[in-house]
């Protein structure tokens, strides 16, 4: 007796077609062939527990042979026990069901016969529907995350009987219907977080309105609890809402690396992520023996937060720079090579010196002037290099914590935002690849950034007086064009030159003592 049934392998961020063949034959063995990992193989013995513990006979005894088509690619994790399981049941002839090949299976099971949720659902939804598939069947938590999907119809089963006595026509299971788009705009309405509940720090918001209205990347240098977690958790709210398209892209890669929440179906919100200065290298940057996508992918029309960015090892700082640049990563293993779209806003913060309270107004700093230079080195430069705003960050004054001022929300923030971002995208509609003026190329910025009378001398002055590196040159002049476009001008005049001088804090010669 010969059974094949559908069900799919995750190939980086795509899932392939696996078709799942069984035969029954005389004899006791079981065979498994067809690239199976360790995962793969262990299947047999969930798959014979959860079968004795769904009520049906534990001894099948039969030769029995599995294969798993196409034989070249490397069948991983755990996501076979249900088409296992089912293959065995219609073998032995407990579940039957004339239009099993139009249906994909995909699950892991328990000893006791449950189904528990797998990696990649989403790309693996999509892999049924371009298949023509029209009933895929997934572990209920899974279900939401499939059901993305529409033209599939999406069932998501508690356990291994649910399946069989639907199959044989029970209504134990029923299609899970999701208006995708309804869904996503409802979503994306409920933001969390505000800038509004930020007390005073105009001229810190203003940077942050300014970064995200260039998509520029931030460093905030202060003490400690002066507010900088709390204000970069708030950079996704004044940031273009996410479009469906982009949320699909975050969503494929959170789905791949088992991110998504119990339940959880579309991302909605731009991603925050902000991963602790302990991390590994392959988790920040991606990796794995089964490809794992690092937080720099997790962050993927996001943003990722580096909190005391010091404290981070250099390798892993050094790692981010060439993903930094080209907006994606390549991992390469023996087993897999896979690229990953890893387009982000870096925020990171720092405090002043090793005590955290050089230049703090009340309290006093401990460190030696010694010190204070060894911990402002220990950020790597290359880095650097690519965080166009440097913003100091004083706590606010009592008075100002106290204040019942209303703040402004960041929805308010959000419109400046987005108008900027609709001049720069008229802007660059001929240049591929570049969509803000954080990108701007040399050659673009002589074309963009261009600067009246009184700019240009603004600017020359403030290189000679602050003794600014060649290297700060463009990128003033990057953050200047973004201010200029938050001010609606085409020319760059000397109060944008002004404001964008003082965000180069860290550039000053006499930083640091
Ligand atoms: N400007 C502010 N308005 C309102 N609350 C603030 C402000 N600054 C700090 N806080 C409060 O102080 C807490 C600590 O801030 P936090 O963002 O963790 O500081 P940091 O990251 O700089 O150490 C915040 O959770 C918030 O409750
Ligand atoms: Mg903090």
């Amino acid at each position: 007796m010969l059974v094949n049934i559908h069900t799919a392998a995750l190939n980086g961020l795509d899932a392939v077609p696996i078709l799942l063949e069984l035969n029954l034959s005389k004899g006791h063995d079981f065979f498994m062939v067809g690239l199976p990992d360790n995962a793969v193989r262990e299947s047999r013995t969930r798959v014979m527990s959860a079968l004795e513990n769904s009520g049906y006979p534990s001894d099948m005894a039969c030769e029995t042979t599995v294969n798993f088509a196409p034989a070249d690619i490397r069948k991983e994790g755990s996501g076979y026990d249900l088409p296992l399981a089912v293959a065995l049941l219609v073998a032995h002839r407990f579940a039957q069901n004339d239009r099993l090949d139009t249906m994909m299976f995909v699950g892991e099971l328990g000893l006791d016969g449950s189904l528990r949720p797998v990696r990649g659902m989403l790309p693996i939804a999509i892999e049924a529907r371009r298949m023509g598939i029209t009933d895929l069947i997934v572990p209920a938590a899974n279900v939401r995350e499939a059901a993305v999907v529409n033209q599939v119809r999406v069932y998501g089963a508690d356990n291994l009987r649910q399946v069989a006595d639907w199959l044989n026509g029970a209504d134990t299971l029923q299609p899970t219907v999701i208006d995708t788009r309804a869904n996503f705009y409802a979503a994306q309405a409920q933001h969390t977080c505000d800038f509004a509940d930020v007390k005073g720090q105009q001229k810190v918001k203003r940077a942050f309105e300014i970064a995200a209205a260039g998509g520029h990347n931030l460093i905030l240098i202060g003490s400690p609890g002066c507010g900088k977690s709390m204000m970069a958790k708030r950079l996704p709210s004044i940031l273009p809402p996410l479009t469906l398209a982009e949320s699909l892209e975050t969503t494929r890669i959170h789905s791949v690396a088992g991110k998504v929440e119990n339940g959880g179906t579309l991302i909605a919100q731009r991603p925050f992520r902000s991963p602790h200065h302990t991390i590994s290298d392959v988790a920040l940057i991606g990796g794995g023996n089964t490809l794992q996508p690092g937080e720099i992918s997790l962050a993927h029309n996001g943003v990722l937060f580096l909190d005391e960015l010091p404290e981070f090892s250099r390798s892993a700082l050094e790692t981010m720079r060439q993903p930094l640049e080209d907006r994606q990563i390549t991992i390469s293993r023996t087993r897999y090579t896979c690229t990953l779209p890893c387009s982000f806003m870096l925020v990171a913060s720092m405090n002043p010196c090793p005590c955290g309270y050089y230049g703090h107004p009340t309290r006093q700093c401990v460190c030696s002037p010694g010190q204070r230079l060894r911990y402002m080195n220990k950020i790597s430069g290359p880095l650097m290099d690519r965080i166009d705003l440097q913003v100091e960050v004083a706590p606010v004054s009592i008075e100002e914590m106290a204040s019942n001022q209303p703040e402004e929300p960041s929805a308010a923030i959000r419109e400046r935002v987005v108008r900027a971002r609709e001049i720069q995208a008229e802007r660059y509609r001929t240049s591929p690849g570049i969509h803000c003026n954080a990108q701007m190329t040399s050659a673009l910025i002589r074309e963009h950034a261009v600067m009246d009378d009184a700019g240009r001398q603004r600017l020359q002055t403030a290189m000679e007086r602050l003794n600014l590196s060649a290297r700060a040159y463009d990128r003033i002049l990057r953050v200047a064009r973004t201010i200029a476009d938050l001010d609606g001008s085409t020319t760059i005049q000397a109060q944008h030159l002004a404001e964008a001088i003082g965000y180069r804090n860290l550039d000053r010669a006499d930083w640091a003592g």
